[in-house]
C-alpha cells in the first residue's frame, strides 16, 4: 500500500508516519527528513535547499522529485511506502503519479490530518527529537519516561530544528494554504482521500488513521 499523509506543518505527519513504520512494517519517505539529511551531509542538494528551508518556503519541485525518484529506486517493490510532505504542489503530484507508474506502484490513499492552525506553532515550537535515531517529541505533549533518555535508542542528545520557530512557522504555513492545500481536489476526484481529525491524541489519531486504512484492502 502506498499512501500519502497530507497536513500543514505540525500536524503530526511525521509522528504518524513513524507509527505506521513500526505497526504495519511500511517505509516512511519524508522529504523533510531527506532534505535535512542533505544539507547535513553538505551535498549539493543541501546547499540550494539550506536558505530555503531556513526561510520556511519551498525547495524547487525537481529536486524533491529527484530525491523521491531515487528513494523509491532503493525500495523493493512490495514494501509499503508512506509519503510524509510530498507532494505539496500540484507538479510534485503529477510528478508522484509518473514516478509511481515508471516503477509499477500506484498510490492507494490520501490521509488528511485536520487541524486548528492555532495549535500549530505550539505543537512545532516545542518539538524535538532524538539525536540519534531521529524519534520525536514535545515538551508537554510526548516526553522521553525517562528525563533526557530516549525511548526507542536509549540516546541522551536531542536537537530541535532550525525552522522552528514561530515567524518561520507562519511563513510555512502560508505555504500549505497557497500551494499545498490546492491539490487535495486532485485525489478527491479520485475518491482516494480520507480526513482524520488531527486535534485528538497521539494515540487517537493513530487508531484513526489505522481505521481509515483498515479498510481500504
Ligand atoms: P517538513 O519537514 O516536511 O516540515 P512540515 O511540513 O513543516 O511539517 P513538520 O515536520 O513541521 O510537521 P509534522 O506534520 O511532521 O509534525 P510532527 O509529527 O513532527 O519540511 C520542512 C521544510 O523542507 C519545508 O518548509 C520546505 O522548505 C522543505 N520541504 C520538505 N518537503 C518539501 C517538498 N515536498 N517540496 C518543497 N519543499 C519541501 O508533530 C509536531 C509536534 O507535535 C511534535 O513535537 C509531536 O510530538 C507533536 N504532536 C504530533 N501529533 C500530536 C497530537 N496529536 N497531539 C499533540 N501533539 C502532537
Ligand atoms: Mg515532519
Amino acid at each position: 500500500m502506498n499512501i500519502i499523509l497530507l497536513g500543514p506543518p505540525g500536524a503530526g505527519k511525521g509522528t504518524q508516519a513513524q507509527r505506521l513504520v513500526v505497526q504495519r512494517a511500511m517505509v516512511q519517505l519524508s522529504t523533510g527528513d531527506m532534505l535535512r539529511a542533505a544539507v547535513k551531509a553538505g551535498t549539493p542538494v543541501g546547499l540550494k535547499a539550506k536558505a530555503v528551508m531556513d526561510a520556511g518556503e519551498l525547495v524547487s519541485d525537481e529536486i524533491v522529485s529527484g530525491i523521491i525518484g531515487e528513494a523509491l529506486d532503493q525500495l523493493p517493490p512490495e514494501t509499503g511506502v508512506i509519503f510524509d510532505g510530498y507532494p505539496r504542489t500540484a507538479a510534485q503530484a503529477e510528478s508522484l503519479d509518473a514516478l509511481l507508474a515508471a516503477r509499477g506502484r500506484h498510490l492507494d490513499h490520501v490521509v488528511e490530518l485536520e487541524v486548528d492552525e492555532d495549535a500549530l506553532v505550539d505543537r512545532i515550537t516545542g518539538r524535538f527529537t532524538c539525536a540519534s535515531c531521529g524519534e520525536g517529541y514535545h515538551d508537554r505533549y510526548k516526553r522521553p519516561s525517562v528525563e533526557g533518555v530516549c525511548d526507542r535508542c536509549g540516546g541522551t542528545e536531542f536537537k530541535r530544528r532550525p525552522d522552528d520557530n514561530e515567524e518561520t512557522v507562519r511563513t510555512r504555513m502560508a505555504e500549505y494554504r497557497a500551494k499545498t492545500a490546492p491539490i487535495l481536489p486532485i485525489y478527491e476526484a479520485r475518491g482516494i482521500v480520507s480526513r482524520v481529525d488531527g486535534m485528538a491524541d497521539i494515540d487517537g489519531v493513530s487508531e484513526a488513521i489505522e481505521s481509515v486504512l483498515e479498510h481500504q484492502v
